[in-house]
């Protein structure tokens, strides 16, 4: 699929099919994560495939109870190791944040490629899903997403967004 098709048709699905997703497509998602950049290389994430019916369940229910989200065959909960550094300028041990988003960007967009819904969870009980899935300390979770075939697909309609001269500046902010 042409990049540009890929980004400009990808939305957030919040309904999807029970079907298995093939292990070659997957590997493709996962691969594309794996590729993503990260501040010095460190790529300070990881990815806990949640496949477990009861455990998508409990982790929906974490997930700011968004039930649909347990409809996918997979939600993903991405997490960030802490660093321990002032790596990042003024972000220091926020750092890691701005990398998982990157890896999960990769990720959301080659589900898109390969005809896969995603859909990026913000709202999470972080401490309940570390202890339900025995995430270690030092990581966190940064993001939480389905991934499962759309039941309606919503691939042509593009979302709202602001116009291009509200979010570029040219030299100067304006
Ligand atoms: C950081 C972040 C957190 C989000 N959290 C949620 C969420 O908890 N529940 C939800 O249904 N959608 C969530 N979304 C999806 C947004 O609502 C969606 O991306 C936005 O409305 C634009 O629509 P589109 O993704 O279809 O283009 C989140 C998106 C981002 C980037």
């Amino acid at each position: 699929m042409e990049f540009y098709d890929v980004v400009n048709t990808r939305r957030s699905v919040r309904n999807y099919k029970p079907d298995e997703i093939p292990e070659d497509i997957l590997g493709r998602v996962l691969e594309a994560a794996r590729a993503a950049p990260s501040g010095s290389n460190r790529q300070p994430w990881k990815y806990i495939l949640v496949k477990n019916p009861e455990m998508r369940k409990k982790v929906a229910t974490l997930s700011g109870g968004q039930p649909w989200i347990a409809e996918a065959p997979i939600v993903i909960v991405a997490c960030g190791s802490d660093i321990k550094y002032d790596r990042g300028g003024y972000m220091g041990e926020m750092s890691f944040l701005l990398d998982s988003a990157i890896g999960l960007t990769h990720l959301i967009l080659a589900a898109r490629a390969e005809g896969l819904g995603t859909c990026w969870i913000g709202l999470f009980d972080n401490e309940s899903i570390k202890d339900l899935l025995e995430i270690p300390p030092g990581w966190n979770v940064t993001a939480v997403t389905p991934l499962g075939y759309p039941k309606e697909p919503k691939w042509t309609q593009p979302g709202k967004r602001k116009a291009i001269s509200e979010i570029v500046a040219v030299d100067e902010w304006s």
